[in-house]
């Protein structure tokens, strides 16, 4: 039996259509050569990790297992196999992870940064595979990003997690990773989706200005698009449904954390310069005009005291931030405010003064992933916090892509709970959403992002949630 709290199909998907990758779910696909393929494996170093051995995905594909054509298993799917292996949707991404690296445009970035061939270079293959497991017998690296990636290596379970005396806590004990836990899942994703410092998982602005396309996440939202499970009445009775709202919470705290402690390590610094995938990429990447009537697109924001100028830090996650410690822990609030005003402030003094306000920052950051995942949200809560995503006070801050971004997706995240709330029925979310592909619309292009176009988008949402609630 199905819940409500399955999110209603098809509503979040002309999002990430319009905004993520343009075009590849419409079809993109890969050609594989087997011969090529297995003469890149050869080459492939194995590495060393003291974790729990990776069996493969071959391990879980079992017709009695994981790999069932239809979802009709008696308490989980079984046909995870199929959805994650699906090339043609965002589900299947991660399978077609290590293929997209055969692709040409993995092979002009790897050429452009003298890594010789993507697919077996380790500054790649961190996030397009499972390359840290300790490798069982049927593991193969070509699998991607395979089931173990997320959900632990299953040395000391697969032969038991199956068995009818095999609970939720035995399966844990013996190291299957916690999913279900918004932490945990956040941690997971965000060591390929922001970046780690554990070997070939960080995307640098070298990367990214060799080719490499820009990392965008919201936790929730992309953990509906590669969802292959139902969260229904034994799910409840085994595990814990967070709800999107506690997920798109952490999801924010945890990668403003993430960003942070990495900006504070050896690789937030390239040569003299910061590193600059830190940095909103627009606030350098303009046009330059020498017409004296040209307006300047740097626009003032309120929340960020720094020189005029200065590149600012990407602080989409800190503005979503606030507005959900606004509504959950207003205790935190305005510290958490203040602390971010400090970060940005001591960026246009010195390294060490930025690494030191990183830290303060940092540590609302936690308290506030603390408190969120240990917090429900009503339906009172989620309009709250999207009605601040939405108003003035925070719509002065979108001045940069990112964080348009990053809005949009909140926007979307936040109706679609409402809806899974019983608050706004799918009727009338669907007329919003008319007006929020509007405001998918205005961040299509990084390049020609107006933040003011983008607001007037926003104030149509707002008009059209007012009627609602
Ligand atoms: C920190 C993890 C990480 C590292 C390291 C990394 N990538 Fe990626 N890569 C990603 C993620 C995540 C995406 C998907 C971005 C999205 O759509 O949000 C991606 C997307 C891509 C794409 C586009 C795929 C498509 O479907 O169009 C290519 C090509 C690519 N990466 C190549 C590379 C190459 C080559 C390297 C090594 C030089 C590399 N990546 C290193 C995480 C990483
Ligand atoms: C990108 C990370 C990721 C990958 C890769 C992945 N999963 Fe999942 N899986 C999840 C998340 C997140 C959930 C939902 C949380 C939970 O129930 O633990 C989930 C849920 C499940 C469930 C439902 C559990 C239940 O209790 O109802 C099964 C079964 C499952 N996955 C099997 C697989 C198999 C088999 C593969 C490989 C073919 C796979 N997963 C690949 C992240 C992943
Ligand atoms: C081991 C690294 C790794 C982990 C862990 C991982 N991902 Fe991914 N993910 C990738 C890479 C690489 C891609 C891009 C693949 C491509 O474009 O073909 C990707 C793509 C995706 C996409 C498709 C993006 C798009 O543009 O449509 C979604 C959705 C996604 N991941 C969600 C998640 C979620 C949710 C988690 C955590 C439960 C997670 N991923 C964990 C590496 C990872
Ligand atoms: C502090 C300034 C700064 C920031 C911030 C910045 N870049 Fe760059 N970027 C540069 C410089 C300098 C170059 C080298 C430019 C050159 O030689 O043309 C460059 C080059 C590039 C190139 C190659 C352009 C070309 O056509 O040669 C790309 C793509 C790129 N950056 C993407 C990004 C992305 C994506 C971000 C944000 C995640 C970003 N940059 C942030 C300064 C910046």
């Amino acid at each position: 039996m199905t819940l409500s709290l399955e999110r209603p199909r098809g509503m979040k998907r002309f999002g990430i259509r319009a905004l993520l990758n343009d075009g590849w779910i419409l079809g993109r696909r890969f050609a594989v050569s087997l011969a090529l393929a297995s003469a890149t494996l050869l080459a492939i170093p194995l590495s060393a990790s003291s974790q729990a051995l990776h069996n493969g995905v071959a391990t879980c594909a079992g017709s009695t297992c994981h790999g069932r054509q239809a979802a009709d298993g008696a308490v989980v799917r079984q046909n995870e196999l199929v959805v994650w292996q699906d090339y043609s949707s965002a589900a299947g991404a991660h399978s077609r992870a290590w293929r997209v690296l055969q692709g040409p445009r993995a092979q002009k970035i790897a050429d452009r940064l003298g890594l010789g061939r993507a697919s077996a270079a380790p500054a790649c293959l961190g996030c397009h595979t499972d390359f840290a497991a300790r490798r069982g017998p049927r593991f193969q690296v070509s699998d991607g990003v395979g089931c173990e990636a997320c959900h632990g290596g299953s040395e000391n379970w697969l032969s038991s997690h199956y068995t009818a005396s095999a609970t939720r806590q035995d399966n844990l004990a013996r190291g299957m990773t916690a999913l279900d836990d918004p932490r945990t899942l956040a941690t997971t994703c965000l060591g390929c989706h922001l970046g780690s410092d554990k070997p070939g998982q960080f995307v640098s602005h070298r990367m990214m200005s060799a080719g490499h396309p820009r990392l965008s996440f919201e936790l929730d939202l992309f953990n509906s698009f590669q969802r292959h499970h139902d969260v229904d009445a034994d799910y409840l009775q085994r595990k814990r449904s967070a709800g999107g709202v506690t997920t798109w919470a952490v999801g924010q705290s945890m990668a403003l954390e993430r960003s942070l402690t990495l900006y504070s390590k050896p690789l937030g610094q390239d040569g003299v310069f910061p590193e600059l995938v830190f940095f909103d990429c627009q606030s350098c990447h303009r046009a330059i005009s020498d017409d004296p009537a040209a307006t300047v697109r740097f626009g003032a924001n309120p929340a960020r005291p720094i020189p005029w100028g200065m590149p600012p830090y990407n602080d989409e996650n800190m503005i979503l931030l606030s507005a959900a410690a606004r509504v959950a822990a207003p205790d935190l609030a305005t510290r958490f405010e203040a602390d971010s005003r400090a970060f940005h402030s001591a960026l246009g003094r010195d390294r060490t003064g930025a690494i030191a306000a990183a830290a303060v920052l940092n540590t609302d950051a936690r308290a506030l992933s603390a408190r969120f995942a240990g917090r429900g949200f009503s339906s009172g809560d989620t309009v709250k916090i999207l009605k601040i995503v939405l108003g003035d006070a925070l719509s002065a801050r979108y001045t940069d892509y990112t964080g348009g971004v990053q809005a949009v997706m909140a926007i979307d995240t936040l109706l679609t709970a409402l809806v899974a709330q019983g608050a706004v029925s799918p009727a009338a979310a669907s007329g919003m959403r008319r007006d929020i592909e509007l405001a998918y619309q205005a961040v299509r292009d990084p390049n020609s992002y107006r933040p003011e176009q983008f607001r007037a988008a926003l104030t149509r949402v707002r008009t059209g949630l007012d009627r609602l609630t």
